[in-house]
C-alpha cells in the first residue's frame, strides 16, 4: 500500500498573548474558514487598524478533509510541518509528501517543506520550493512574467520612501505589501490617486509590513480566479471564477481585498462575490484560461494552482498573481475558490483532492 504522508501547518488555538512573529504566515490569497475567523483576533476595527497577523492557517477541519479524501489512494500518516518535520520525515519515509503546508518563518517559508523533502530524497506533491519561493514574492513574480512575455499590470518596486517620489506610473495605482498573501494589507486605502496619497500610504505599508512595497497600474476591469489542474499538454483550467464586485457594500472600491475576505464576508451575512462558471463570451473565457495557463507554466507550477487575473481598462487579461499553495476549505460555503471551481466542473472535493495526487504520482513515476 502506498504510504502517503500529509504535510501541513495547523492553526493553532489562538489566544490574544500569541507571539505575533509565530503566528504571522500565511499559505495564500484566502481567508481561514468561517470558525477560524470567528476566533480571530481584534478584527472589527476599522481596516487601517485590524491585526491581520493571523490571517491563514488550515483548520484542522481542512487538514481533516483532505487526509480522508487521501485515504482511498494509501496509508495516511499526518506530518505537521514544525521543527520536527525533517527528523519525522526522515523516519517516516514515506512514498509521497502531500504539501499543504504554509511554512512557519520568512519570505520563503511556503517552500520549506519541498526543499526538505528535496534534501531527503522524498517525493512531494505540488510546485517545488523555487516556484513556491518565486509566487510568494508578487513583485519577482512580476519582473519573471513580464520577461517572459505573460501581460501583468505595470509596476514599480520601492522600497523607501524616497523611491516613492520617483515612482513614474500614471495614477490611479494601487499598492501591495510584495510579499504577502491572504489580502495581508490590501485595503482600499492602497488605490491611490496622488502622490499625496502615494507617499502617505506607502510610507505606512513600508512601516507596517518591513518589506517592499509593490506599486500597480489600478486594473479597473472585470476580475477572475482561475483553478488549474495537470501539468504539461494535460494542464487544465476549470471553470473561470469571477468576481462580482457588485456584491461589495454601496461605494466599495472593486477590489477583492482585506474589507472583502475579512470584515464585509460573515458567516451570518455571507458576501455573494463569486461567480462560478463566469457569465462571460467564450471568447474573453479562453483568453483569460490562456494567460493563466502561461503563468502556471513559465513560472513551473505543478499539479494544481490558482491564478488571479484582471482586465485593464481595454479589456486585456493581466495576471495579477500565481497561488501555487491554493486555499482548499472543504466547506462550500467557505467560498474557497479552487474547490469552488472543480465543484462547477463536477469534481466533488474528494476528487479534487486525488486528481491532484494523482497528477504528483503520475509525474513522480508512482503508484497511487
Ligand atoms: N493592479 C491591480 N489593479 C486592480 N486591482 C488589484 C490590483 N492588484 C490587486 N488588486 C486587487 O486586490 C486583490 C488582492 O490582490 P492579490 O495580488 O490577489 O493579493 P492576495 O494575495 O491578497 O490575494 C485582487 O484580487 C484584486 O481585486
Ligand atoms: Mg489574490
Amino acid at each position: 500500500m502506498t504510504r502517503i504522508a500529509l504535510a501541513y501547518n495547523q492553526k493553532p488555538e489562538l489566544s490574544v498573548s500569541a507571539p505575533t512573529a509565530a503566528l504571522d504566515t500565511d499559505a495564500d490569497d484566502e481567508p481561514p474558514s468561517r470558525g477560524a475567523r470567528r476566533d480571530g483576533v481584534a478584527l472589527a476595527t476599522a481596516p487601517q487598524l485590524v491585526d491581520d497577523a493571523f490571517a491563514e492557517w488550515d483548520t484542522i477541519e481542512t487538514i481533516d478533509a483532505v487526509a480522508a479524501a487521501l485515504a482511498p489512494l494509501g496509508d495516511v500518516i499526518r506530518l505537521e510541518a514544525d521543527e520536527h518535520f525533517p527528523e519525522r520525515l526522515r523516519r517516516e519515509r514515506p512514498d509521497l509528501v502531500f504539501n499543504i503546508a504554509e511554512g512557519l518563518y520568512g519570505p520563503n517559508r511556503e517552500a520549506h517543506v519541498p526543499a526538505i523533502c528535496e534534501f531527503l530524497g522524498v517525493p512531494y506533491s505540488a510546485s517545488d520550493p523555487f516556484t513556491l519561493s518565486l509566487c510568494l514574492d508578487k513583485a519577482r513574480t512580476k519582473q519573471f512574467l513580464a520577461a517572459t512575455g505573460i501581460p501583468t499590470a505595470r509596476f514599480a518596486l520601492v522600497e523607501t520612501e524616497a523611491q516613492l517620489r520617483d515612482v513614474a506610473l500614471p495614477f490611479p495605482l494601487f499598492l501591495k505589501p510584495s510579499q504577502e498573501g491572504s489580502s495581508k494589507g490590501i485595503t482600499e486605502r492602497n488605490f491611490v490617486s496622488s502622490r499625496e496619497e502615494l507617499l502617505a500610504q506607502g510610507s505606512w505599508l513600508l512601516a507596517r509590513y518591513a518589506q517592499p512595497v509593490l506599486v500597480e497600474e489600478f486594473l479597473p476591469g472585470a476580475e477572475f480566479t482561475c483553478g488549474i489542474l495537470g501539468n504539461g499538454a494535460q494542464a487544465e483550467v476549470l471553470p473561470l471564477v469571477a468576481l462580482n464586485f457588485a456584491a461589495l457594500p454601496k461605494g466599495a472600491l472593486p477590489i477583492y481585498g482585506f474589507e472583502a475576505k475579512w470584515i464585509w464576508d460573515q458567516p451570518e451575512n455571507p458576501l455573494e462575490i463569486f461567480e462560478c462558471p463566469a457569465r462571460i463570451p467564450d471568447a474573453l473565457a479562453r483568453r483569460v484560461a490562456g494567460v493563466a495557463l502561461d503563468a502556471y507554466r513559465a513560472v513551473g507550477c505543478r499539479d494544481w494552482s490558482r491564478v488571479d487575473v484582471r482586465l485593464d481598462a481595454a479589456g486585456n487579461p493581466l495576471v495579477v498573481e500565481i497561488n501555487p499553495l491554493p486555499g482548499i476549505l472543504p466547506n462550500p460555503a467557505d467560498n474557497s475558490c479552487l474547490p469552488k471551481a472543480a465543484r462547477a466542473a463536477g469534481i466533488d472535493y474528494d476528487s479534487l483532492i486525488q486528481r491532484c495526487a494523482r497528477h504528483a504520482a503520475e509525474r513522480l513515476g508512482i503508484a497511487v
